[in-house]
């Protein structure tokens, strides 16, 4: 069959089973208590019609809570005017973060009110201030307005900025009370009132994990932030479908398993791009072409490393178990797959090498298997390792680690000191609920998933998550060089990275003068991302402790990454504590002097990275899981050693090596459940926060996305699924 009728077939395929979101809810439909309640075994959701009415009335109450809220708003407004004409008393006091390590750090920039309710519920605004650099702020009040006898409640009000909504192509901050101090009206004096030091819990970082992240101790109550109800409403109903059949699934297991198999729990989950393509033409997606294409276009999106010694000729290396703490079910060798470029531009797989046990009774992990498209059967099954390998390094590497907490050490340092400068209104529509959707993670993906259905235990995730967020740094880096006409991925990559660079270029140019007037905030911004980022891979290990095969690796594995992430290993890097910091600072100069054309342009490569990482790049791994992870005797996120003497290297109708029922369905479930990102896109703008000038620089190069597999209409305005 000819290349273009191929690629018409999977085209075709992927637009049937491309995942589309049609709101279908009705009254008496299922739903799910929130994205909080997601669970990988059973998850929160109220199925039962007794239970739905009672959550009707529920709803039904809240809304009449919401209603009188408003009401009051309305009623009882809190004008802008200050109330009171003397400013002749003032209430001093300093701010700061609360958390022990933050303990003496002031929180700066942040708007504080002093308020008076009047007994018949009527607000009068008796002052506002900014905190300075320092967290020391001053309210300047009228003395006799706020001690009228009128007055029954005094505070103060500490308020946050939650959200940047565009009105007219101007960004409006959304400001949210954070905190609210009662003053006691007998407690004023005439002149100067200095109150104890505040400390907020604010954005703080956690210390109980590996990478920078944000303190959630209960998601309902105290989270930094919150999803809104239409990002909640549009998960629920794309999510319960397949939430019912995972629970029927997991009651056959219990209650009748000789009745479910892994054929019927495929075919109980939406057909997906292998599977689509296979109905039209059996074996190729097995095919080496297929196999190949995939790596480079797919979820995968595979780096070609050179070939040293021969031009032409590329490398894909998906390191394995390596030192990590893995269990004794799955296989995890490493798998370096050698490519050379086909006539039409598709690299074709020419040699496969696997490092590591491939069977349960073969112990040596640094055993090294080679194999070559005439080893018949081995050769398929080599491919297949490979492609779950990729499939999970894909999954912890670059899409949790490369997305989610890469995008969640910028979220953090943003919401913590970006308020008055112009960049925050550039960034944090992009920062916004990746923290949420990561808090999520921590027990569905890392607890409760990945250490049942792969090799790596909890303990060898975190220390591997930690290990590829220092191969990740801003300075320096750019997207993939394309490897031939056929390589989608890259020619895409830089089409967006050619628009974010214009857009972010375009808006710092144009805002420049304030920026550089609130450069502390960047400053401060730095400073966070600095101190809280992890090691450089590597950085911390002793080469000279490690045995020869390990070396090998270790160095195997730091060439790799390097070249993969873009990673440049020899700028000058800060060390902290001992620790040699993977993050670039963006500046050191903390305002108090001219700013230099090396800062702004740090400015600017940050920003533009950041971007990038947040919307496109999550979006192209995201979305195409189910491409990749949809069909389970293709590829699984982890192959079983089995009992058979040739343990991996089985073929796919050997279902030892198969996942179990139990994480059958629940891979299934996992990848239908991470590929619905229906919901906050850059051009649909559905909460009105992102840049319109943005939204139209994409969609004035639609087509030429579209050419290369990428409808601009569907990439996020940011990580929250
Ligand atoms: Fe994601």
């Amino acid at each position: 069959m000819k290349h273009e009728e191929l690629k018409d077939i999977i085209r075709i395929c992927r637009d049937k089973t491309k995942i589309r979101y049609i709101h279908k809810g009705g009254f008496f439909t299922p739903k799910l208590k929130s994205i909080n309640h997601l669970e990988v075994g059973r998850s929160k959701i109220i199925s039962s019609p007794i239970t739905i009415f009672v959550e009707f009335l529920y709803l039904i109450k809240k809304n009449i809570r919401d209603f009188f809220q408003k009401l009051r708003k309305k009623l009882f407004p809190r004008p802008e005017k200050i109330f009171g004409k003397n400013k002749d008393s003032n209430i001093s006091g300093k701010l700061f973060f609360a958390k022990r390590n933050d303990y003496a750090r002031p929180i700066h920039h942040i708007r504080i009110e002093f308020w008076a309710r009047s007994r018949m519920f009527k607000w009068r605004k008796l002052s506002t201030a900014l905190t300075g650099q320092d967290g020391y702020f001053e309210l300047k009040y009228d003395y006799s307005a706020a001690r009228k006898w009128s007055n029954g409640l005094l505070c103060i009000e500490i308020y946050q900025t939650t959200h940047i909504f565009f009105r007219k192509d101007k960004p409006h901050p959304h400001e949210e009370l954070f905190k609210r101090i009662e003053i006691h009206k007998d407690d004023l004096v005439e002149g100067s009132l200095r109150i104890k030091d505040i400390h907020l819990f604010y954005w703080e970082y956690r210390s109980d994990f590996p990478t920078a992240r944000v303190v959630i101790k209960d998601h309902d109550k105290d989270a930094p932030q919150y999803y809104s109800k239409a990002r909640c409403d549009a998960a629920s109903e794309q999510i319960i479908p397949f939430e019912l059949t995972k629970i029927s699934h997991h009651v056959q297991i219990n209650l009748e398993s000789e009745a479910i198999s892994i054929e019927s729990i495929q075919n109980d989950y939406p057909i997906n791009l292998t599977r689509c393509i296979e109905s039209k033409l059996p074996g190729y997606t097995r095919s080496d072409e297929y196999f190949g294409n995939r790596l480079m276009n797919g979820m995968n999106r595979g780096a070609f490393l050179p070939d040293k010694e021969h031009s032409g000729h590329y490398w894909i290396k998906y390191f394995g178990a390596c030192q990590y703490s893995v269990n004794s079910v799955y296989a995890f060798p490493d798998a370096e797959i050698k490519f050379e470029i086909g006539p039409d531009g598709i690299p074709i797989p020419i040699e496969i090498v696997l490092t590591g046990p491939l069977t349960a009774y073969e112990k040596n992990p640094h055993s090294r298997h080679v194999f070559t498209p005439s080893d018949g059967q081995n050769w398929a099954a080599a491919k297949r390792v490979a492609r779950v390998n990729g499939g999970v390094s894909a999954e912890i590497d670059e899409h949790f680690t490369g997305t989610h907490l890469n995008t969640e050490q910028f979220a953090i340092a943003a919401f913590r000191n970006l308020r008055i400068n112009p960049i925050a209104t550039l960034l944090l529509p992009h920062l916004k609920e990746v923290v949420l959707i990561n808090h999520s993670a921590d027990k569905l993906l890392l607890r409760d998933f990945l250490p049942k259905a792969t090799a790596l235990t909890g303990k060898g995730l975190s220390q591997r998550v930690c290990d590829l967020l220092g191969t990740q740094d801003w300075k320096d880096y750019k997207p993939m060089v394309p490897i031939s006409e056929e390589h989608d991925v890259a020619k895409s990559d830089d089409l967006f990275w050619q628009i974010t660079g214009q857009y972010v270029d375009n808006f710092i140019d144009e805002n420049l003068d304030e920026i550089k007037l609130q450069w502390f905030e960047i400053y401060c911004f730095s400073k966070d991302l600095v101190e809280n980022s992890v090691r450089v891979f590597m950085s911390d290990v002793d080469m000279g402790k490690l045995s020869p095969a390990e070396k090998k690796q270790a160095l195997d594995r730091m060439e790799y990454y390097f070249f993969k992430y873009s990673f440049n290993p020899s700028l000058e890097r800060e060390t902290i504590n001992g620790e040699l910091k993977a993050l670039s600072p963006i500046t050191k100069n903390n305002g108090s002097t001219d700013i230099s054309p090396e800062d702004i342009q740090n400015l600017k490569d940050v920003c533009r990275y950041i971007i990038f990482v947040a919307t496109y790049l999550h979006t192209w791994i995201n979305e195409h899981q189910y491409d990749d992870l949809g069909e389970l005797l293709y590829n699984c996120v982890g192959l079983r050693f089995g009992d058979g003497e040739n343990g991996v290297l089985a073929p796919e109708s050997d279902l030892r090596i198969a996942p179990d029922l139990t994480h059958a369905t629940g891979t299934l479930w996992f990848a239908n459940l991470l590929s619905r990102t229906e919901f906050g896109f850059i051009t649909r703008n559905e909460e009105g926060d992102v840049n319109p000038v943005f939204a139209q620089m994409l969609l004035d190069k639609k087509q030429e996305f579209l050419e290369l597999g990428v409808d601009v209409n569907n990439i996020e305005s940011r990580t929250n699924i």
